[in-house]
């Protein structure tokens, strides 16, 4: 296992349409294995394929939710090749979201509350599962990726702005410390 690095915007490839897994081979599990221990370190609970530079249908989540409130995370690794969303709920929710590709910076998204989603797994098994709370939240973000969309496109252009120049700007204070 490898970390790889993550790409970040405004990288023209984070725009890139990735392309269905024909099969899933060892080459995938070598991907996504990647992908965990990419995930992980950064720390983040989800992350595309695309955002270490493959455009292939593979997404990792791990919410690392604790067994009790106040706990301590518990690591719960979950694999998504070719996901597709077959019903989303007309109700939706909102949620502070931020993205490993747009570093420190996070915006309220409007997304449907529950979904249902079918997938294969690190194994190249189907699942079809009613998803709902963080996780429907999570997968949809990563979908996202998919079909090269980020969620600062969800925000009005002005907030979307915002957050560009903010984001330039610690990128400018990144560096001054690493100088
Ligand atoms: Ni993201």
């Amino acid at each position: 296992m490898a970390i790889r690095p993550i790409i970040e915007t405004p990288d023209p490839l984070l725009r890139q349409i990735s392309s269905p897994v024909a099969e899933v081979t060892e080459e995938i599990r070598m991907l996504v294995d990647d992908m965990l221990e990419t995930m992980y370190a950064a720390p983040g609970i989800g992350l595309a394929a695309i955002q270490v530079g493959v455009p292939k249908r593979v997404l990792v989540i791990d919410l690392q939710e604790p067994e009790e409130e106040g706990g301590e995370p518990v690591r719960d690794p979950l694999v998504f090749i070719n996901p597709e969303i077959l019903r989303a709920s007309d109700v939706l929710q909102v949620y502070n979201e931020g993205c490993l590709s747009v570093p420190e910076m996070y915006a309220e998204v409007e997304r449907p509350d529950s979904i249902r989603a079918r997938w294969l797994d690190r194994d190249g098994k189907a699942h079809e599962k009613d998803l709902d709370g963080l996780l429907a939240i999570c997968l949809q973000h990563e979908m996202d990726h998919l079909e090269g969309v980020l969620f600062i496109d969800h925000l009005s252009r002005l907030k979307r702005d915002m957050i560009l120049k903010k984001l330039a700007k610690w990128r400018k204070e990144r560096s001054k410390l690493a100088a």
